[in-house]
């Protein structure tokens, strides 16, 4: 029997029981085959194919531009690398805003072509109906409010937001929406920390924080931040595990020298 068979695999059920038991949900972005593999075989629960690709994989200075085939193509190569992971996929800018059949057949192709396991959408009321539409065809909904990057250029910058209370009753009030129309989990970013312990106080579903605060029922953060393979990149939140820019930089110079010092290949790397 295949070892993807065996492994028992991360359901919105494994997820809601981690919050029931107080155990910390642990989610990361990847966007192809290798980093997904290297995730997956770490013990990850949520890899969410972020349309943060469109900033750290195609260079976009915002997530706008990345199209719904584009996302298809980075979830179909992570889905691929995946035993026991729960692999959500955002609706990209403009797959889902129109109208709530738009948002469920964005969905259903995700689900369709790709064949991930869940789908995420940035907002709070305005987006219920479709949240309910994509429901009812059984594709389970992570839901995404505070710093939505999709809505940059109403925001007009990517300070904290929700901190004046008129926001964060709007936070609360939108968690609370998004739970009713049938939301598994709540992604909230770039919140106060209090907001983020009273919104996860406040819904039964587990919420994921990103710069939200230690309360919240998990914790995410872009993989390539995470590892410091992007650099300029340095938010309060960010917890680098790693210095991979330099790492993969240093190693890119060495390969180089190796072969002007014609090092590369020796005798025993060839045929
Ligand atoms: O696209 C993304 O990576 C995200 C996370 C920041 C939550 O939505």
């Amino acid at each position: 029997m295949a070892k993807k068979e065996l492994t028992k695999k991360v359901t919105t059920h494994t997820l809601l029981n981690m919050k029931k038991n107080g155990e910390k949900i642990a989610m990361l972005t990847a966007y192809d085959y290798s980093m997904a593999g290297i995730l997956d075989d770490a013990g990850i629960d949520v890899i969410l194919v972020g349309d943060s690709a469109a900033n750290v994989i195609h260079g976009y200075e915002t997530t706008l531009p990345i199209t719904l085939s584009q996302m298809i193509s980075h979830a179909s190569g992570v889905i691929r690398a995946v035993n026991r992971a729960m692999v959500v996929v955002d609706l990209p800018f403009g797959s889902y805003q129109g109208n709530s059949i738009v948002a469920l057949e964005s969905a259903i192709r995700i689900m369709k072509e790709a064949e991930a396991h869940a789908i995420k959408l940035e907002g709070g009321k305005e987006i219920v109906e479709s949240v309910e539409r994509i429901i009812s065809a059984g594709i389970p909904v992570m839901g995404h409010l505070g710093l939505t990057p999709q809505s940059i250029y109403k925001f007009g910058t990517y300070t904290v937001r929700a901190t004046k209370a008129a926001e964060a009753r709007q936070v609360v009030s939108d968690s609370k929406a998004l739970e009713k129309a049938g939301c598994y989990a709540i992604v909230l970013e770039k919140i106060p920390s209090q907001l983020g312990k009273l919104v996860t106080k406040s819904v039964k579903i587990p919420t994921i924080g990103i710069g939200a605060g230690k309360h919240t029922d998990g914790q995410v953060l872009v993989t390539h931040d995470m590892l410091g393979i992007t650099k300029d990149f340095s938010p309060r939140f960010l917890r680098r595990y790693a210095n991979l820019y330099d790492s993969m930089k240093n190693a890119t110079r060495k390969y180089i020298r190796d072969i002007k010092s014609k090092d590369f290949p020796n005798n025993k790397e060839a045929y």
